[in-house]
């Protein structure tokens, strides 16, 4: 394939140096003259392992070579990856400037092209920018539409400086976000020389996942140094603690407790992390990290009661109370929570949680539902179509198999808030069915 890469930084240069070492065509596109006199000479400005041996043989090859001329560039090629930088402002807003303008070149330099041409953006932007900012530059400056003479995809990067061609040779996925399906075709094929699995998902999705990606990074690195400081404290080596903690492949690393959804209570976890950002506390020991969580998870039990109000009914069917299937312990469940402010609120409920069994409960679990909900008795539903029959708006929290018979039952006039994505793929009509974050 013939390929045109703007911006050869960290991300531009590898991706032109490994796709040449494939055998394709590649012209790179820079706007610094220094950098761009060094690449013309098959030599890079950059350390990276591995990279400057790559540029030479590749250029040495005749398959790649850089230069300043977008038109050129847009010429000579079929595909053309964006790969400039998009820094942070001040006050943490990112900087859109250069994929401004090189949308911009790039648009102005298909405006004499014939054929289809791909335009495939690697820089990180948020979500929204591709369709908001990219995509319109590109139309205005070429006079062009975008899906009919050229089309755009989302492809982030997940390189990681210092094993960089590694890291593109074996990423953990290629992502490529399209805006209509086969649109992206070109690109899977030249990622074929990639050994990992391609997922293809809208634009906008594509560009949340880079985000998640990093976000997520950030957020293991300081828990582990937050749980490092609070070892410390108590003279305990934080790696022999968190090796361990990762050799939990079940709970701790793995797909588990990561769907948005509900918040988390039960007896453990809202109690142990008081004790343990207390204890922090008692030996000036600062997590703000670790002490934030319990915020976090008070508003998300907020936010689940306003996107049951915003339904805009008062009769109010809750399917769930204990904090997870399979148990019937109430205690700091955020569903009771839920329910008693909905409750405070003036909404009319009807409960149902085959789980549990008023008789039954004893003791710390008794008490919390008690002093929560008083009234129980009179709320709980001895089956789902009784709830169906008492509510108009049917609320699922947990992911009970019983809960799955509810499209049968409704009738048009019900809605269904679904908090943990039991029936997302169930068929009930759109404008019945509000998912929490989907
Ligand atoms: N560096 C990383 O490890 C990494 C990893 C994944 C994703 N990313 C993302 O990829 C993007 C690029 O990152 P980077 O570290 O390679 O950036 P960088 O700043 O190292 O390189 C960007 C290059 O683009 C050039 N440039 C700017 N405007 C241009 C134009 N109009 N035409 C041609 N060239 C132009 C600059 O001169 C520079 O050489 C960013 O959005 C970044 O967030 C970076």
């Amino acid at each position: 394939m013939k390929i045109s890469i703007f911006g050869l930084g960290y991300v531009g240069s590898v991706t032109a140096a490994c796709f040449a070492d494939k055998g394709h065509d590649v012209i790179g596109v820079e706007v610094n003259p220094d950098k761009l006199a060094l690449f013309r000479a098959g030599q890079t400005p950059l350390f990276e392992p591995g990279l400057a041996e790559l540029l030479a043989k590749v250029h040495g090859a005749g398959r790649f070579d850089a230069t300043a001329d977008a038109a050129e560039a847009i010429r000579g090629s079929s595909i053309s990856f964006i790969c400039v930088g998009t820094p942070s402002k001040k006050g943490g807003h990112a900087d859109l400037s250069h994929v401004e303008h090189v949308s911009q070149e790039i648009g102005e330099a298909l405006r004499g092209k014939q054929g289809t041409h791909t335009v495939v953006v690697r820089s990180t932007m948020l979500p929204g920018s591709i369709e908001g900012v990219v995509i319109p530059q590109i139309e205005s400056a070429s006079g062009k539409r975008e899906g009919q003479d050229f089309h755009v995809v989302a492809n982030p990067e997940f390189m990681r400086e210092g094993s960089a061609i590694r890291d593109f040779y074996e990423p953990p996925f290629v992502v490529i976000g399209e805006r209509r399906a086969g649109v992206g075709e070109a690109l899977a094929e030249l990622y074929h020389c990639v050994d990992a699995p391609q997922v293809r998902i809208t634009i906008r999705a594509a560009e949340a996942i880079k985000f998640a990606c990093n976000a997520f990074h950030a957020l293991k690195i300081t828990f582990a140094n937050e749980i490092g400081q609070f070892c410390k404290a108590h003279g305990i080596d934080s790696h022999e603690v968190m090796d361990i903690v990762c050799r939990d492949t079940k709970l701790n690393i793995s797909k588990t407790y990561l769907q948005p959804g509900l918040a988390y209570g039960g007896s453990c976890l809202p109690k142990d992390l008081r004790a343990l950002v207390g204890r922090a506390r008692e030996n000036d020991v600062e997590l703000p990290m670790l002490e934030a969580i319990a915020k976090s998870n008070l508003n998300q039990i907020q936010r689940t009661i306003d996107f049951i109000t915003e339904v805009g009914h008062r009769e109010v069917g809750i399917l769930g109370l204990s904090f997870k299937v399979g148990t019937d312990d109430l205690r700091e469940s955020p569903l009771v929570i839920m329910a008693e402010t909905l409750l405070g609120k003036g909404f009319k409920l009807a409960i149902r949680d085959s789980d549990v069994e008023l008789t039954r409960l004893t003791g710390a679990n008794k008490r919390f539902l008690e002093e929560k909900l008083p009234h129980i008795n009179s709320l709980l539903s001895a089956s789902l179509e009784e709830v169906v029959v008492r509510s108009k708006v049917l609320v699922v929290c947990k992911n009970a198999p019983e809960y799955r018979e509810l499209p049968r039952l409704i009738s048009p006039h019900h809605h269904i808030v679904d908090l943990v994505a039991a029936l997302k793929s169930a068929k009930i009509p759109t404008a019945q069915y509000h998912g929490l974050y989907w």
